[in-house]
């Protein structure tokens, strides 16, 4: 680990595997809150068993909280080594001609997923530890459902959302190809196929939490 954090190509692989951890992990996360706009027993009973298997709390948990915050910690690693490599901005850069928006913006996207996450934490990963934890409930399946529909009766949590996961989507645009590319995967056949992929997921992916916040909005 301290190898692959140690130079810059290495710092830039261990982000690209973080990334990709993380770009599974959005898949099955949308999957299972997409159920609660499907049906309120499947959606609760995916959370019962996301909640209490004791695989998923004690092993799959801390190594996705881990890779959330090793993704953020390096990327702000990496954005200041690139400004302190580069004390000269580039001549032309801020167009179109030579990068993208989003490739240039990254930390600005990064950032306000993160603004997100604090959020996002505090209205749902909180609350579950106080409820088991800190309070020692015992489990209630019934209470999931109810509880996500209620969070999302309050229309600045939904714009904040919303707007986060537009920026989530950017952030994705060029993350997604980014990391495959930081990984070594370049091919004259393949990446069309990564970067087309790419951009499919980094629009549907976001769009899918969207539709399920407004939907629990607009049928409170
Ligand atoms: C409408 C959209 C979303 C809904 C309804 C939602 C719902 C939830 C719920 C219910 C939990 C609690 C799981 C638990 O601890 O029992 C959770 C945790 C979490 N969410 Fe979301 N989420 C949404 C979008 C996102 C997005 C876009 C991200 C990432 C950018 C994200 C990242 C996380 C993380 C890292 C956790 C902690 C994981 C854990 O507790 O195991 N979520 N979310």
């Amino acid at each position: 680990m301290a190898g692959l954090t140690s130079s810059t190509i290495g710092r830039k692989y261990a982000m690209a595997l973080s990334a990709m951890f993380l770009l599974i992990f959005l898949i099955i996360h949308l999957a299972v809150n997409l159920l609660s706009v499907i049906s309120q027993d499947a959606y609760n009973g995916a959370s019962e068993f996301m909640g209490y298997n004791p695989l998923v709390q004690f092993l799959m948990q801390p190594i996705l909280g881990f890779a959330v915050i090793f993704h953020f910690i390096m990327g702000f690693v990496l954005e200041i080594k690139n400004r302190n490599a580069r004390p000269i901005k580039y001549a032309v850069n801020g167009s179109s001609a030579n990068s993208t928006w989003m490739s240039r913006n990254m930390i600005i996207s990064g950032l306000v997923v993160l603004a997100f996450l604090g959020l996002h934490m505090y209205d749902f990963w909180w609350h579950e530890m106080d409820f088991k934890y800190i309070q020692g409930n015992t489990p209630d399946e019934a209470r999931f459902w109810p509880e996500l529909h209620a969070r999302f009766a309050n229309i600045g949590r939904v714009i904040f959302y919303v707007v986060a996961f537009i920026l989530l989507g950017l952030h994705l645009a060029h993350g997604f190809q980014s990391s495959f590319q930081s990984v070594g995967a370049r091919h004259p056949k393949y990446t069309p196929v990564i970067k087309a992929v790419g951009n499919w997921y980094s629009i549907l992916i976001p769009a899918g939490f969207i539709f399920i916040a407004v939907f629990h909005f607009l049928t409170q």
